[in-house]
């Protein structure tokens, strides 16, 4: 299994581009189901989550042509014919938000076969808000050999108020909703830029959709969807990654090709922490401000701070002077990368989903293990500023996530190289 070398100390200096959001790809690409025509996709990040739902498209019997050629970061989908619509656990097993493809193929085909995604990492990961909604729709749903059959003749819109607030919840139902008999009504949405991006590109393949990055999203569904072509929005939590390695390094960094609107929260943090931002219109630039000072975050849904931040937020939050809360409310396990950070020094308790992070506290190398996408994440950043020479373990965890990010941080001055498994093992 590939490792990370990383040598800590250099302020991270220059221009780092922000690739497209893997969270918006994967559902953009799922649509792609819904109808016979072509969709193209541009600014599709090479990681190996795309590839993932490649295969897992190809093998329902979708055409996918996938090209990262210098203009290109595109993918061309044609689902004219969708002859085995199962998502086989195989692929499933790697890749659990496999399960976008679950609506999406009950409105197109009538039936769908998805292998039950299982927990991961960071928690349970259920799917019954997905259920519950298509069930609400008319669809029947039994399970059988860790496998959902879902059926419907065709699927009627319907008034769905969320129990909990799920951006994969929200993009499948809303997907199913677009081809569902008459109007659909769904409260307490997701509103990520993640949900709105679909929306745009399902309403450019003719779906009648208004509200979508509202708490309230009302559908009204039409016979048949059209192709068409849609750019990716950038990656907010690439981009937010960025920012961290800027800020953490002391250095002075441009983060450019991102979205500063996606970024509020966790510029108003930054901003709290005394570092210095300037924010352009597709670019923001972090510079230090001298000490870094504790802050506390809470994650909540958008536009609150993202879960999905709070792992890189803890590895910053050990080099600021003072204590920080951090308070995990959406995912019941979402601290693998404590027990890294404190054998590389850090400082940090937790009691339930209460993280406390006690600093400044000079940081060792260490070999440590990365386990899911975002914990890796911020081992990486710690590994920038700790002293000497980490070696980073299971880095796939990055690979899914993370386009060319070693190559994005050395053209920046990390000291980071990628170190292949002797016997050549994935
Ligand atoms: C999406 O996961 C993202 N993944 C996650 O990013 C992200 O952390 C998460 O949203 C929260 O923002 C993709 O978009 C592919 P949820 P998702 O449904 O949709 C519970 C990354 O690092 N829940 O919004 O699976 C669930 O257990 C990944 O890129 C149910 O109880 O998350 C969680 O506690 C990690 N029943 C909460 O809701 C359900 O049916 C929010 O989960 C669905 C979810």
């Amino acid at each position: 299994m590939d490792k990370f070398v990383i040598r800590g100390g250099n302020p991270l200096l220059g221009t780092i581009k922000v690739s497209g959001a893997k969270n918006s790809a994967l559902p953009c690409m799922a649509a792609a189901i819904l109808t016979e025509d072509e969709v193209i996709l541009e600014n599709i990040p090479q990681v190996n989550d795309i590839e993932t739902e490649r295969k897992l498209l190809t093998s329902m019997g979708a055409e996918v042509e996938l090209g990262y050629g210098r203009a290109q970061h595109r993918t061309r989908i044609k689902c004219a014919i969708l002859s085995d619509p199962v998502a086989k656990y195989e692929i499933v097993k790697t890749m659990r938000a496999s399960s976008l493809v679950l609506g999406p193929l009950i409105a197109r085909t009538g039936i769908a076969r998805v292998a039950m995604p299982g927990g991961c990492a960071i928690g349970g990961r259920p799917i019954d808000l997905h259920i519950n909604g298509l069930e609400a729709m008319g669809a029947t749903i039994t399970q059988d050999h860790g496998y959902l059959e879902a059926r419907a003749d065709r699927l009627k819109g319907a008034h769905i108020v969320f129990d909990k607030i799920t951006v994969t919840g929200t993009e499948d139902l809303l997907m199913a909703a677009t081809l569902a008999e008459g109007e659909s009504i769904f409260e307490n949405c997701a509103r990520e830029p993640e949900v709105t991006d679909l929306a745009a590109l399902l309403i450019a393949m003719g779906a009648k959709i208004e509200g979508a990055g509202t708490g309230t999203i009302r559908i009204q569904g039409v016979s048949k969807l059209h192709g068409a072509r849609h750019r990716i929005n950038p990656d907010r939590i690439e981009a937010g990654t960025f920012l961290i390695a800027g800020a953490i390094t002391g250095g002075d960094l441009n983060v450019d090709c991102c979205e500063p609107k996606h970024l509020g929260a966790l510029i108003t943090k930054l901003e709290q922490c005394g570092v210095k931002i300037d924010v352009g219109t597709d670019h923001v630039r972090v510079r230090s401000g001298g000490e870094l000072k504790a802050a506390d975050i809470t994650t909540e849904e958008y536009p609150g701070f993202p879960t999905d931040m709070q792992a890189q937020y803890m590895a910053l939050a050990t080099q600021a002077e003072g204590t920080s809360t951090v308070i995990e409310n959406i995912f019941e396990n979402r601290y693998m990368h404590v027990q890294e950070l404190i054998r590389m020094g850090a400082n940090i308790t937790i009691s339930g989903r209460t993280a406390t992070v006690r600093g400044k506290t000079p940081l060792q190398s260490a070999a440590v293990m990365c386990s899911d996408l975002r914990a890796s994440a911020s081992l990486v950043l710690a590994a920038l500023v700790a002293d000497g020479e980490t070696i980073l373990d299971r880095i796939y965890h990055l690979d899914r996530g993370y386009e060319h990010f070693e190559e994005k941080l050395r053209g920046v001055g990390a000291q980071i190289r990628r170190m292949g498994d002797v016997f050549g093992r994935k």
